[in-house]
C-alpha cells in the first residue's frame, strides 16, 4: 500500500477475498510527465499535457485503424492504489461516500477510464491529450469513443433534479 493513502475519519476498509475471480494482461505502460499522485490532475480534462501509450510488440497489430478514432477510451490499472476501501472521505467533500459513488483510485478492481484525444500513432507508440495518471501506469485497453454511444446528457443530479457536474 502506498502511503500516499492515509485512512481519513469516516473512511470503510474491508477484507478482500483471498482469490481473484479472472486474470488480465497489461498490454503496455503509459507514459506520462507526473511520479508523484500530488503532481497529477484529477482528470484529463484538467492538463494538455502529452501522453504517451506504449503499447507492447505483441499487440502492435490491434493497433491497425485505430487511426480512423478522433478520440480513444483508455482504460488503464491504478497500479498504486489501495483495494480495500469501501467508504471514503474524499477531501474537499463534506462526509464519506460509497466507492462505487467515485473515481477515486482506490477500489476493489483499481481501473480508470479516460476519454482521451489521439494526436498521433508511430508504431507501438500513441500519444494522446487527456490523462491523468502516473507515468509507468499499467495499459488495460484501447477502444474508439463514439459519440453516438458514449456520450449521453445526465450525470449527476442535484435534490431538484437539475444536472450538476459533481456531487459535491
Ligand atoms: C481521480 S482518478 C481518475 C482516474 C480516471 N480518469 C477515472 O475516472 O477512472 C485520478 C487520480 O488517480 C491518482 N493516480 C494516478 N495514477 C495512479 C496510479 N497508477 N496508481 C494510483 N493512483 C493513481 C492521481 O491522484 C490522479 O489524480
Amino acid at each position: 500500500m502506498s502511503d500516499e493513502f492515509g485512512r481519513r475519519e469516516g473512511e470503510e476498509a474491508i477484507v478482500l477475498p483471498e482469490t481473484f475471480d479472472a486474470g488480465l494482461h497489461f498490454i503496455g505502460r503509459i507514459r506520462t510527465p507526473w511520479s508523484r499522485r500530488s503532481e497529477c490532475p484529477k482528470n484529463g480534462t484538467q492538463t494538455n499535457a502529452i501522453c504517451t501509450l506504449e503499447v507492447d510488440p505483441l499487440y502492435v497489430p490491434a493497433l491497425q485503424n485505430v487511426d480512423g478514432a478522433s478520440h480513444l477510451i483508455v482504460l488503464y490499472w491504478m497500479h498504486r492504489s489501495v483495494r480495500d476501501l469501501v467508504r471514503q472521505q474524499p477531501r474537499h467533500a463534506e462526509g464519506s461516500r460509497g466507492t462505487f459513488s467515485l473515481r477515486s483510485p482506490a477500489r476493489p478492481n483499481p481501473i480508470a477510464v479516460s476519454v482521451v484525444e489521439r494526436l498521433g500513432i508511430d508504431g507501438a507508440e500513441v500519444s494522446v491529450r487527456g490523462l491523468d495518471c502516473l507515468d509507468g501506469t499499467p495499459l488495460l485497453d484501447i477502444k474508439p469513443y463514439y459519440v453516438s454511444t458514449d456520450c449521453r446528457p445526465g450525470g449527476w443530479v442535484d435534490r431538484a433534479g437539475t444536472s450538476v457536474t459533481s456531487p459535491r
